[in-house]
């Protein structure tokens, strides 16, 4: 192939029907459609819901995506499609279309790894992806550092360092949001909240920082316990009958999990003499721990590279981003039986 590979990458593992288009490392088309709002007052994603919105979604944002590529589908020389993790009916949705394309377009598909793609992603942003580099990846389903020598998960490539121990980083913003009153997704509100609080004012927990739990757990992450104390906090305030100064709570927690998440990454970076650490997962579009990582890790020496909020949240342009690594490194396509895997391991990049 003398030019590079135009992929066309779905991503249906949660709330968002995503279809991106990239030609090489560059970005084209990244259509995205939430059901956000059809979950908000569940407090959380239905799954159900969420499948039907993929199905409904699907073939607008595919169109949406080549409007926006100025492209025709036949055009597309490889699809790729997230084939876990993430709730099993929705991930069907978008596997069934990324098989139907390819077999409609005569063209290979790439079943390939979610979590892989939010570190595939910044090379649309940054260019080719360090590598060695330590990934810390944090979304709503999963907080990790991986020691990633290639991304497309050859020979050990995405090597997990370490991960959280009960809840995700992204849950846990979550949950807090939900006991401020705060609408879901919780994440981007306790961000902007958190910008009038002070992040002292309240001393939460950092947990698996003690010297006893970093003998066991040096770089694993454990967020049920610091919630449980934001819960507490709360509870005792309410009951004074004083009002709960929300941006104070969301600024103090917000500070606790960013001040974990970064000391353990620069940790593991340093620990393996590795000069660059990636941030990706939705998580990675907080603008304190963006901010916190680069502080940490520039002192060590390290560079950070952490996508543009849009590209963190989930969306298609990162699956198209994996894939056209794929067709780039030689990797051989998946066949055409390629299943949904909700619990698809992060070591795992392509099916
Ligand atoms: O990667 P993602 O879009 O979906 C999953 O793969 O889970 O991540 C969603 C998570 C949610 O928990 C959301 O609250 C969180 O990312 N999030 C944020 C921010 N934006 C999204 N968390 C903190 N600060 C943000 N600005
Ligand atoms: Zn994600």
């Amino acid at each position: 192939m003398t030019e590079e590979p135009l992929v066309l990458g779905i991503e249906t593992s949660c709330d968002e029907t995503g279809v991106g288009i990239v030609r090489g490392s560059t970005l084209l088309a990244n259509a995205v459609a939430s059901s956000v709002e059809e979950h908000a007052r569940f407090g959380g994603v239905v799954p159900e819901v969420a499948s039907r919105a993929h199905l409904e979604a699907m073939i607008p944002t595919i169109e949406r995506a080549c409007a926006e590529a100025a492209i025709g589908l036949h055009d597309v020389d490889a699809v790729a499609v997230t084939h876990g993790p993430g709730l099993a009916g929705a991930l069907l949705v978008g596997v069934a279309a990324a098989k139907a394309l390819a077999v409609g377009l005569g063209k290979p598909v790439y079943g390939v790894n979610h979590l892989a793609s939010h570190v595939a992603v910044d090379q649309l942003e940054h260019g080719p992806l360090p590598e060695p580099c330590v990934a810390l990846l944090v979304s709503g389903g999963h907080s990790s550092l991986l020691r990633v020598t290639d991304v497309t998960g050859h020979d050990g490539g995405m090597a997990p360092m370490g991960a959280t121990i009960d809840d995700a980083a992204g849950e846990a913003f979550d949950k807090v949001a939900r006991l401020l009153g705060l609408p879901f997704p919780g994440g981007p509100h306790i961000d902007r909240a958190a910008r009038s609080g002070s992040s002292v004012a309240i001393d939460f927990p950092r947990g698996l920082t003690s010297q006893r739990d970093l003998q066991r757990h040096r770089f694993d992450f454990s967020f049920s316990g610091l919630k449980t104390a934001v819960a507490r906090w709360v509870e005792a305030r309410e009951r004074t009958g004083e009002p709960v100064p929300v941006e104070d709570v969301a600024a103090s927690f917000q500070e606790a999990v960013c001040d974990v998440l970064t000391r353990k990454a620069v940790a593991a970076a340093a620990s393996e003499g590795i000069g660059d650490i990636l941030v990706g997962g939705g998580v990675a579009a907080n603008s304190r721990l963006r901010v916190l990582t680069e502080e940490r890790a520039a002192g060590q020496g390290i560079r950070v590279r952490v996508p543009r909020p849009g590209l963190c949240t989930d969306n298609g342009a990162m699956v198209a981003a994996l894939g056209a690594e794929m067709v780039r490194r030689g990797r051989r396509p998946s066949s055409l039986d390629l299943a949904a895997d909700s619990s698809l391991p992060v070591t795992s990049v392509l099916a």
